[in-house]
């Protein structure tokens, strides 16, 4: 039987995330893989209501970094009970675009919340549903500044409440993300994302493929 995985990608914005999670989930599936791709916020129908309410909704503007926590907390309880540990227990791979370190990242360092209580609200979220490996994909703060404001240029409706946050508050999540990539070497891999997408797929892949059963490590 196929061994069940859970990979979370994390990062911030403008690290190309999604098109590697694609990039990864065709070359599982080409390999006789079952592969479920998620995202969070989101990826059940009430994590979706929530992602919206947290990224789009009118009523989010004034929204309480413990409100933010909590939501995000509350999408990932639903998205690891219905989807997450079922697609596990049947031994699919599962890849999600960005998961609790994003909080750790965000709500933590971002918003300057508590860190031990950020922790043991996710703790109670996903209880033992841990990755098993996690890809950070890391581009200097200026590379995801030009990338992020060029979006919202082209397509300011798209534009969320994350994305309207300071250089100040990027520079925190940066932050966060190595240092929660420093204390957890074996389970986080940092990725240089500067580099071409077939090369940074590769990358991700010499990280994938050892946790992959004999018959398909090859491809
Ligand atoms: P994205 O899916 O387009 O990356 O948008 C999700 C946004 O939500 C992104 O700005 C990061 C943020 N976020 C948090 O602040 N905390 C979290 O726990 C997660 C999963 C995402």
């Amino acid at each position: 039987m196929k061994r069940a995985l859970f990979i979370t990608f994390e990062g911030t914005e403008g690290g190309g995330k999604s098109t590697q999670i694609k990039l990864l989930a065709e070359r599982l599936s080409s390999l006789g893989h079952t592969v479920r791709a998620l995202r969070e916020p989101g990826g059940t129908p009430l994590g979706e209501e929530i992602r919206h309410l947290l990224k789009h909704h009118p009523t989010g503007h004034g929204m309480m970094p413990e409100a933010e926590l909590l939501l995000m907390n509350g999408s990932r309880a639903q998205l690891v009970r219905e989807v997450i540990r079922p697609a596990l227990a049947a031994g699919e791979i599962v890849l999600c675009d960005r998961f609790s370190d994003s909080t750790v990242a965000y709500q933590g360092y971002g918003r300057g919340l508590d860190l031990k209580l950020v922790e043991s609200v996710i703790a109670f979220a996903v209880g033992e549903t841990r990755p098993d490996l996690t890809l950070l994909l890391h581009v200097p703060l200026s590379v995801s500044e030009t990338r992020r404001l060029s979006r919202q240029k082209d397509q300011p409706a798209s534009t969320d409440r994350f994305e309207r946050n300071d250089r100040a508050f990027f520079e925190r999540v940066e932050r966060g993300f190595q240092s929660i990539a420093a204390v957890e070497p074996e389970r986080i891999r940092v990725i240089d994302a500067c580099r071409e997408i077939e090369t940074i797929a590769a990358n991700i892949w010499a990280h994938v493929a050892p946790l992959l059963g004999n018959d398909s490590k090859q491809a």
